[in-house]
């Protein structure tokens, strides 16, 4: 990399995100020697701190081993904060001309990460383009959601950033997309023969995407009543994966291609009807143990008549050749019976049966979490003297099949791709406003009408209407079949 320097800036950086993901994520890459070679790291927030307070402020997240101390240290010294307003111009050319000592040769790039609450995303971002850009090199900068709340807002901050900054210089993240199997997605599909035939409203009966927590708000009550579990997984988490699993083969691997196709199929789903969705909202399991007996509505963040939905399911349809008539449904909730994410395509019944009713679909399951994870569930004779038949997998566990593979956390791959300039694995703001498309009516209807949500147990499936949404969507739940651990 030619020694040239790069200073990664953390704007944000006394607040939460910084010290629980964003310091953590850089001292893994600079441990691992994943960062150009001359990379230094600057916090900029209003509090007045030392290196030492932000230091100690992030250390209960950072995991340093033993053998790590003095590289640990090494990471510190590269660490230098600046403290400053968000909306005055004087602080930020401050903030440059700190930068600028380290910038002494011929090039040099700057990163930015937005880890602030939206209301200072605009000045913040004014300021930047006004007084920090890199005059030697390249100048890129991540932001994370809340990408506004609807249509309108997001377009607002798509064309507010839009008048600063080019689209390649925008990393918008979604986590999910720095996923292991939602990376694999792109290479299972295109990359074997076997699926790819077969993946089509001819074959496929239904497609279920699902995301399921065990807890609850734990505290963030005040933030996620503002937004709800549609905002917070489903427009954006479920929808991402959506588009990998439905889009059609792009012209080539390059960023530009895949997110054209992400862009294609989603212009392909109408807006959400009401009428297809399940909302739920999670009330107390008194038989539960500590935050278990506690509803949403008695987070004391949460306002006591909130309708916010903490539970979701919406049936999707796309309509092209390829998909017509199957349904997608999507799912996600807080404070269910178990933390899981999966893609399960669920393939038709065999035609001209002649096992007298006894197969069961078969269903390519992509476990995201935990625990990655593709398997094939499939129909297999009774091993020994029997001629029956019985339910089996086809399994590829990471645990067992990668024993030695360090799977790298999420922020840790997309923040080296913003230093590698790769943004296969962000979203586009093309991609962004389809999607608010298609949410934004059914979610002004929520708020206009108060739409109830349906109460459920927390540490339970979730209400039992989705279950009937998802079987009269064909897609069916035989409860005969347990994947089971391999040793
Ligand atoms: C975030 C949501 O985007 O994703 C949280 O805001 C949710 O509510 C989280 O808990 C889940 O991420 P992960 O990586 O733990 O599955």
């Amino acid at each position: 990399d030619g020694n040239i320097p790069h200073i990664f800036v953390t704007l944000g950086a006394s607040g939460d995100l910084a010290k629980k993901k964003i310091y953590p994520t850089l001292w893994w890459l600079f441990r691992d020697n994943l960062l150009p070679s001359n990379t230094i790291f600057f916090g900029y927030a209003r509090s007045k701190l030392s290196i030492e307070k932000l230091r100690a402020n992030c250390d209960p997240w950072m995991k340093v081993k033993p053998d790590e101390k003095q590289r640990y240290e090494e990471f510190w010294k590269l660490n230098y904060y600046v403290d400053g307003t968000y909306d005055t111009r004087r602080d930020f050319e401050i903030l440059n001309q700190e930068m600028e000592k380290h910038e002494k040769g011929p090039t040099a790039n700057r990163l930015f990460y937005l880890a602030l609450p939206p209301p200072v995303f605009n000045p913040v971002t004014v300021n930047i383009k006004n007084t920090c850009m890199c005059t030697k090199g390249w100048t890129r900068v991540i932001i994370e959601k809340p990408f506004g709340r609807d249509a309108e807002s997001s377009k607002a901050l798509s064309d507010h950033l839009a008048s600063l900054f080019k689209e390649d210089q925008i990393y918008r993240i979604d986590h999910y997309l720095g996923k292991e199997m939602v990376q694999n997605l792109i290479t299972l599909r295109f990359g074997n023969r076997i699926f790819n035939p077969t993946w089509n409203r001819d074959n496929i009966a239904s497609v279920l995407i699902s995301f399921k927590e065990p807890f609850g708000t734990q505290g963030r009550g005040g933030y996620f009543d503002e937004f709800g579990i549609i905002r917070d997984v489903m427009q954006n988490h479920l929808l991402q994966i959506l588009c990998l699993v439905a889009m059609e083969k792009p012209a080539s691997i390059h960023p530009d291609d895949i997110r054209y196709e992400k862009v294609k199929v989603l212009k392909c789903v109408d807006p959400l009807k009401l009428e297809n969705c399940v909302l739920g909202q999670y009330v107390g399991d008194p038989e539960g143990e500590g935050d278990a007996k506690l509803g949403y509505l008695e987070d004391k963040t949460v306002p006591k008549d909130s309708v916010t939905p903490t539970y979701a399911l919406s049936v999707m349809k796309i309509k092209n050749e390829r998909w017509d008539g199957v349904p997608f449904i999507l799912r996600c909730g807080k404070a269910l019976n178990e933390r899981k994410a999966e893609v399960r395509i669920q393939f038709k019944d065999v035609p001209g049966d002649i096992f007298h009713g006894k197969p069961k679909r078969n269903e390519l399951v992509m476990r995201v979490q935990p625990g990655e994870a593709v398997y094939v569930k499939l129909m297999t004779k009774s091993p020994g003297m029997s001629f029956d038949m019985e339910e089996t997998e086809l399994d590829l566990s990471y645990h067992s099949r990668y024993h030695d593979v360090k799977m790298p956390d999420a922020y840790e791959r997309l923040l080296l791709d913003v230093f590698c300039g790769m943004q296969m694995h962000f979203v586009s703001s093309d991609e962004l406003s389809e999607a608010w498309r298609i949410f934004t009516p059914l979610l002004h209807q929520i708020e206009r009408e108060k739409v109830r949500p349906i109460m459920y147990k927390y540490g339970s499936r979730g209400p039992k209407e989705a279950d009937v949404m998802s079987s009269a969507n064909d897609f069916k739940y035989y409860g005969s079949y347990k994947w089971v651990q391999p040793k």
